[in-house]
Parts: C-alpha cells; sequence; structure tokens
C-alpha cells in the first residue's frame, strides 16, 4: 500500500523547487494532486510530465488572492468532493534591500504572498476537511522564521508568523481531526536560491555553502518534500501544531568559528 493511497492533496508552489518535489513525491506514493502556482506555463510542464503516473491537475492561481484561493478550493470539490492535504508551500524570497531601506509596500508583497497566502488555505480548506472529520495541513515556514539572519527581516517575519499560524491554527481546528504543521526549511537548492548556488559555483566557492550547519551542505527540495509526505500521511497522525526544521541542524547550532582540518 503506497503512503498517500486514495488521498487528495492540494500543493502550492508546484511549478519548481519544493512544490514541484512534493507534487512528485505525493503522486508517486498514490495521491491525486490538484498543482498551483503563478507560473502557468513552468507548471504545465510539471504537471505533464507526471500525468502518466497517476492523476494531477494543474490550476494557474496567485495563492495570495482569497477568490483564487476559494477558486482552487471548489475546483477540488468539484473534481473530487473534497480534499485531505493541503500543502500551502508557494514563497517569495524578501529581497536584499537593508533593514533601514525596506519600504511598505516590500513588507506587504512580501507578508500577503508568505503569510497570509497559508492562512487563506486553512481558511478555506480546513472546513472541507473538518467536514470529513480528518486531513492533513502542511505550511512552508523557514529557519529564517526561528532566528534572525537567514534572509531579510519581511520574510523572517512572514516565516515567524507561519510559525505562529500553524500552532493558532492547529488549536482553532481543536476537536476537528483536522492538522496543522509547518516545515522550516533551511539552505535548499531550488528556484528561490538558484542564484546563490550559481554564483558559487562560476567563483569556485561551492564547498562554502551550507558549511554553518553540521552536515556542512545545502538541502535538496526532495528532502524536504520527504518530511512534507511524512507530515501529510497517516504515519503523523499524532503530529499537531508543530514547526519541524529540515536544515542539516542550522538552527541547532550556536554560532562559532570551527577548527580547521
Ligand atoms: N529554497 C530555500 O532555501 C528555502 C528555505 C526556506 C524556506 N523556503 C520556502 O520554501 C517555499 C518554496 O520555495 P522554493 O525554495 O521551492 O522556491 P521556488 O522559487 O523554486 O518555488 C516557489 C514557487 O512558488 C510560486 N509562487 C510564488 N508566488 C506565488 C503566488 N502568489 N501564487 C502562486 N504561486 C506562487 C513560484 O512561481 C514558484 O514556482 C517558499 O515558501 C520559500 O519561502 C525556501
Amino acid at each position: 500500500m503506497k503512503r498517500l493511497e486514495g488521498k487528495r492533496a492540494i500543493v502550492t508552489g508546484a511549478a519548481s523547487g519544493i512544490g514541484r518535489a512534493s507534487v512528485r513525491a505525493f503522486v508517486a506514493e498514490g495521491a491525486a494532486v490538484l498543482a498551483v502556482d503563478l507560473d502557468a506555463q513552468k507548471l504545465d510542464e510539471v504537471v505533464a510530465a507526471l500525468r502518466p503516473q497517476g492523476e494531477v491537475l494543474a490550476r494557474a492561481a496567485d495563492v495570495s488572492d482569497e477568490a483564487a484561493v476559494a477558486a482552487v478550493l471548489n475546483t477540488a470539490r468539484s473534481a473530487w468532493g473534497g480534499v485531505d492535504i493541503i500543502f500551502a508551500n508557494a514563497g517569495i524570497g524578501g529581497g536584499a534591500t537593508p533593514f533601514f531601506e525596506q519600504t511598505t509596500e516590500q513588507w506587504e508583497r512580501t507578508l500577503r504572498v508568505n503569510l497570509l497566502s497559508p492562512f487563506l488555505a486553512i481558511k478555506h480548506g480546513a472546513p472541507l476537511m473538518a467536514a470529513q472529520g480528518c486531513g492533513s495541513i502542511i505550511c512552508t515556514a523557514s529557519v529564517a522564521g526561528m532566528r534572525a539572519n537567514a534572509s531579510s527581516a519581511p520574510y523572517s517575519a512572514s516565516k515567524a508568523g507561519v510559525i505562529s499560524l500553524v500552532q493558532t491554527a492547529a488549536n482553532a481546528l481543536d476537536g476537528s481531526g483536522v492538522r496543522v504543521n509547518a516545515v522550516c526549511p533551511g539552505l535548499i537548492e531550488t528556484g528561490m536560491t538558484q542564484k546563490l548556488f550559481d554564483t558559487a559555483r562560476a567563483r569556485g566557492t561551492e564547498g562554502k555553502i551550507g558549511q554553518l550547519n553540521p552536515l556542512h551542505r545545502a538541502g535538496a527540495a526532495e528532502e524536504v518534500a520527504a518530511v512534507a509526505l511524512f507530515l501529510a500521511s497517516d504515519e503523523a497522525s499524532y503530529v499537531n501544531g508543530q514547526a519541524i526544521a529540515v536544515d542539516g541542524g542550522l538552527s541547532s547550532t550556536l554560532p562559532f568559528a570551527r577548527q580547521r582540518k
């Protein structure tokens, strides 16, 4: 029996990185997946490649737009009669603007995509799950939401907000059978971080990437997808309201100068 056999899942940010890896993992484990992304063309390519392996639907949508999120949930209801898993994963980087030069517009845009959108997914998705008495919602936060210095202030604040959101949502849904958790990736090679990796490779400094965590390397999208898959599955049936770091140990580590070998 596959780990998500018979489950119906929505994955946002599905055209790239962690979302794309998660769609692949969910389909491989037997779920029907509604893949959602702003980038319609890339989404179609991802979905077309996976269709031979299972049921994968594509929906281009801006997940920070409430009407669009409600429409995505309506698509799931019409296609499947309900939904068992929502992975609210879409997000944007916060940019590199110095702290005192950041604008209200940057803050609003980052909070809208990174924090409002998982709230909207919960607001419109959880009632469907509660009606069936079970469901799993996973949101993508970040180590940047646990500690400073992993990204810009609006990004970090948005991701700290996601950690709080899954805690409050799990409690708002008490007695419903719906679980809400977050994954907190460390540095992962995806579309969001590609420039950093490309620049380091071009300079020959790739070996320095990830040196601050005890595994001394960056992560792969599939390693985050594996944790999202666990949280989505019934194996995580007693895991609720948690934010789980997938960061090679970065968030467990105090800064220190490593001894050179
Ligand atoms: N890559 C990392 O190092 C890292 C670390 C911590 C957290 N994260 C988080 O992981 C999540 C996935 O990012 P990724 O690293 O896979 O990046 P990515 O850029 O490869 O993928 C993000 C996807 O989200 C989509 N998207 C962005 N805004 C959207 C919107 N408004 N509506 C619908 N889709 C939208 C993009 O089109 C893209 O396909 C994000 O929430 C990100 O903040 C990433």
